[in-house]
C-alpha cells in the first residue's frame, strides 16, 4: 500500500465526509480525495481553516466541497443526526467517512491526569467518532461499497508512559474498528478499517515532540497512498484491518 498509485478518477461521483479537514492530515486527505474526483464534506472546528481547504480544492478545479463546522467536543447525538440528514438531503448519498479529527491532550503520568482533560480527549478522539459513524451508518449502507476509516496511532497498539487519554482513545479506536467490521461483515457492504499515520509533520506532532526538527517526518501529502487506497474500490476486500501509512516503525503520536 505504501507504493499504491491511485488512478485519477478513483473517487469520481463519491461523496466523502472528512473530519478535521481544516488542518494537518485531514486537510491533505480532503485535497487528495477531491483531486481524485470526490465531493468532500469538510467537517472541523475552525470555519476559517475549513474555508482555506475549500479554496484550495476549488482553486485546483476539484468538485465543489461543502463546509460543515462542528465542534466534536460537546456535540450531542442530535448534532450528528443533523449532519447526516443535511448531507443526505444535499448530496443524496455518502460513500465514505474519514474519522480523522483528534487532539493530543496532556502528556502527563496517569497519577496526575486531569479528569476533565481525560473526558475531553476521549470525547473528541473516540466518542465523537462512534457517534458520527453511527449517525451516518444508514446512509453509508445505502451506498454501494462504502468505506469507513478510523485514525489510530502507534500508542493505540502498545501503551506507553505519559500518553494517557490519547493512547487509551486510540486503543478504543482500534476496538471500534474491529467490532464494527465484525458486526457488518455479513450484513452490509460497508468496510471499516483504521490507519496509523505514523510520525507525520503536523501541529499535533510538533506539540508532542517540540524538540524534533519537523523535516525529520514526512508531510501529510506523503502518506496519502493508504488514505486513497482505503477510500477507493481497490480495497473492497479489506475489512477490520489496522494499517500503517508509513513503512517501518509505527511511530508514537
Ligand atoms: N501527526 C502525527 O504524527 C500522527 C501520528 C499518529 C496519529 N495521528 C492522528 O492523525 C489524526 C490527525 O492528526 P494531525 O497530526 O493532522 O493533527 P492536527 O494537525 O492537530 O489536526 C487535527 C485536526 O482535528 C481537528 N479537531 C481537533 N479538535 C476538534 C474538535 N473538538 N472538533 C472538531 N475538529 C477538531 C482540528 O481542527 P482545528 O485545527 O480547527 O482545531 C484539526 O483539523 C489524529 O487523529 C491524530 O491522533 C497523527
Amino acid at each position: 500500500m505504501f507504493d499504491y498509485h491511485a488512478r485519477p478518477g478513483l473517487l469520481r461521483d463519491r461523496v466523502l465526509v472528512v473530519t478535521g479537514a481544516g488542518d494537518g492530515i485531514g486537510r491533505a486527505a480532503a485535497l487528495a480525495y477531491a483531486r481524485h474526483g470526490a465531493t468532500v464534506v469538510l467537517v472541523g472546528r475552525t470555519r476559517r481553516k475549513l474555508e482555506d481547504t475549500y479554496d484550495a480544492i476549488t482553486a485546483a478545479n476539484g468538485p465543489e466541497p461543502a463546509i460543515y463546522p462542528l465542534n466534536l467536543d460537546g456535540a450531542a447525538p442530535k448534532d450528528y443526526a443533523d449532519l447526516a440528514r443535511v448531507v443526505e438531503a444535499e448530496f443524496g448519498a455518502v460513500h465514505g467517512l474519514l474519522n480523522n479529527a483528534g487532539v493530543l491532550g496532556p502528556r502527563t503520568p496517569l497519577a496526575q491526569f486531569n479528569p476533565s482533560e481525560w473526558d475531553r480527549v476521549l470525547r473528541i478522539n473516540l466518542t465523537s467518532q462512534f457517534l458520527l459513524t453511527q449517525a451516518l451508518l444508514p446512509v453509508l449502507a445505502a451506498a454501494p461499497r462504502a468505506s469507513v476509516v478510523f485514525t489510530s496511532s502507534g500508542v493505540g497498539r502498545v501503551g506507553r508512559a505519559y500518553w494517557g487519554a490519547y493512547s487509551v482513545s486510540k486503543f478504543g479506536v482500534e476496538a471500534l474498528t474491529q467490532i464494527w467490521a465484525d458486526e457488518l461483515e455479513n450484513i452490509s457492504s460497508i468496510r471499516i478499517n483504521a490507519i496509523n499515520p505514523g510520525a507525520t509533520r503536523t501541529e499535533m506532532r510538533a506539540a508532542a515532540y517540540p524538540g524534533e526538527s519537523p523535516d525529520e517526518n514526512p508531510a501529510p501529502d506523503d502518506i496519502m497512498p493508504l488514505y486513497l487506497y482505503l477510500m477507493g474500490d481497490d480495497s473492497v476486500d479489506c475489512n477490520g484491518r489496522s494499517l500503517d501509512a508509513q513503512r517501518g516503525a509505527p511511530g508514537d503520536t
